[in-house]
């Protein structure tokens, strides 16, 4: 009897332990989380530098939704995140030794898995599209400001190509260009993500619209609505002698005052492009955005640059379009997850014909290199580029102190007595710095830079030596208010120690 109530308390005791142990082997233990397929990177460089990881899935807030991605696509966006160019923004945007943000992807299509509680526009199982940082990944969790129902009639690939190149198509068009029924629109890129989008919504305003781009893609853009295409390999756009009520530039490889060429005298120029890959590594099109600062208030012209802002009235006007067959996503190639590396290859190439696209299936092999070396060759590494970015300002601030310093004493001991000169040696020396930024800012090459840079020295050494004149020429050409105000009050008053000899 004894040993059977052992033998049947044995025999409890190992049901009961082969029935915890199954639970407890398909119950997850509540410590650790869902997790997910993403594309991350940690460091600056060539596509080379991403990774397919399982990270942590993420959980949606009480006014957000979780998203199951199944298609993204690719905009220049990305590969200037991936590379930290240009390098200036690396001060400001992207991390100055390593990326800040390490998910990678903004536009993406998919469908709504769960949503937070304060959620009202949207339920599970709808079908979404929208723009969300960490795109290229199974799953995003988004707020609905930035997203909206998918056109029924595009496939989750085409819907992803639209958010970022449509949008800042239609808020360039419609908010920057004020475009109207009969208007001439001149689009360079006219083939690229946005150009396609742009001459598209164009025409549906009613605009007689001319796309700059190669003669491979001249059909393309004419089957898309174009009324005129200018094959850029052979003519000049700025040549052409037309005039133009709007210019909508994708490229910003043209000046301004070559684009003003062509438009009206009324007529509105809105840059949205630059800094391609073949174009300034350090500041990108930040150059000729301040050309069009200083020209602005010069010119008839009406000038701006745009800066897309993603919101869900935009995207819903654009669903519209494309469901009532104004509109057409325009895709180039289309690739899986894995092969993202690829994709943003290419698209860095500057010229992909409409969208590349991104398939996030169910099954994600690991990702396929592209056998780049990090970084392309001419890139200077994270550490020069970063004592460059903090170095060259220091320099600037701190050697005309220094000069301004040396010189003054220098002056103290030849004229023991006569007031030291600190401020004007200083501004000196500014001026002279000055004097080589302009030069860059021209754009004509070194010659330039080294013949404003010799302008400013020469003016600087007669101010050095009191002349009046070279005082009044050189404070109107520092372009600096606060250098004129303190000229006018502290150099006056020491004017009247007259010229050293
Ligand atoms: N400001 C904003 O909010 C905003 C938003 C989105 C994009 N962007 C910027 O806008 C630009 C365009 O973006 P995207 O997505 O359209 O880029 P994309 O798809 O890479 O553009 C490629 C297109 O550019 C054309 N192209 C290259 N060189 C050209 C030239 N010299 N003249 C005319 N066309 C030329 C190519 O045509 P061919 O093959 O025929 O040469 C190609 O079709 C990028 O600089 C991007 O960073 C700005």
């Amino acid at each position: 009897m004894k040993a059977h109530l052992h033998l049947l308390i044995t025999a409890i005791c190992t049901a009961a332990l082969l029935f915890t142990g199954a639970a407890l082997a398909q119950t997850p233990s509540p410590g650790v989380a869902p997790r997910m397929k993403a594309i991350v990177y940690r460091d600056f460089g060539s596509p080379d530098v991403l990774r397919l990881e399982e990270i942590e899935k993420p959980v949606p807030l009480d006014n957000q939704l979780l998203i199951r991605v199944r298609g993204a696509s690719v905009n220049p966006l990305d590969w200037h995140y991936m590379e930290g160019t240009p390098y200036l923004g690396r001060l400001v945007e992207f991390g100055l030794l390593k990326p800040k943000i390490t998910r990678l992807g903004v536009d993406y299509a998919g469908t709504v898995e769960a949503v937070g509680k304060n959620v009202t526009q949207f339920k599970p199982g709808d079908e979404v599209y929208g723009n969300r940082f960490g795109a290229f990944a199974e799953y995003v969790v988004a707020s609905e400001k930035a997203l909206a129902l998918k056109p029924a009639n595009l496939t989750f690939e085409q819907a992803a190509s639209v958010p970022v190149a449509a949008v800042t198509a239609l808020q360039a068009l419609r908010d920057k260009g004020h475009v109207q029924p009969g208007q001439k629109v001149l689009i360079n890129g006219a083939s690229g993500g946005v150009g396609t989008f742009a001459v598209q919504i164009a025409k549906s305003f009613g605009a007689e619209v001319t796309g700059v781009c190669s003669g491979r893609n001249a059909e393309m853009v004419r089957s898309i609505g174009a009324d005129h295409v200018i094959d850029y390999t052979k003519e000049d756009f700025t040549q052409s002698g037309q005039r133009y009520d709007l210019v909508i530039d994708n490229v910003g490889n043209r000046s301004l005052s070559e684009c003003r060429r062509v438009l009206d005298p009324k007529g509105k120029i809105i840059l949205i492009g630059g800094g391609g890959v073949n174009d300034s590594r350090w500041t990108g099109p930040l150059i000729g955005v301040i050309k069009m600062l200083v020209l602005k208030p010069l010119v008839t012209q009406e000038m701006s640059m745009m800066l897309a802002e993603m919101n869900r009235k935009d995207l819903t006007i654009l669903a519209d379009l494309i469901q009532t067959g104004k509109v057409k996503p325009v895709i180039d190639r289309t690739y899986t997850l894995s092969q993202l590396p690829e994709a943003l290859g290419y698209l860095e190439e500057g010229h992909a014909r409409g969208k590349v696209v991104i398939t996030v299936g169910d099954n994600i092999e690991p990702l396929v290199t592209t056998n780049r070396a990090p970084g392309s060759a001419s890139s200077p590494g994270p550490v020069l580029v970063a004592s460059v970015l903090i170095g060259v300002p220091l320099a600037v601030l701190i050697l005309p102190v220094v000069v301004a310093f040396i010189l003054n004493r220098r002056f103290r001991q030849r004229h023991p007595d006569k007031r030291g000169y600190r401020w004007g040696y200083y501004f000196s020396v500014m001026s002279f710095i000055h004097g080589l930024g302009l030069g860059a800012f021209l754009e004509s090459g070194a010659t330039a830079v080294i013949v404003c840079g010799l302008i400013y020295a020469v003016l600087a050494w007669f101010f050095a030596q009191r002349c009046h004149w070279a005082w009044v020429v050189l404070t109107i050409l520092s372009f600096n208010p606060i250098a004129w105000i303190i000229n006018a009050i502290y150099l006056r008053k020491r004017w009247a120690e007259g010229s050293v000899s």
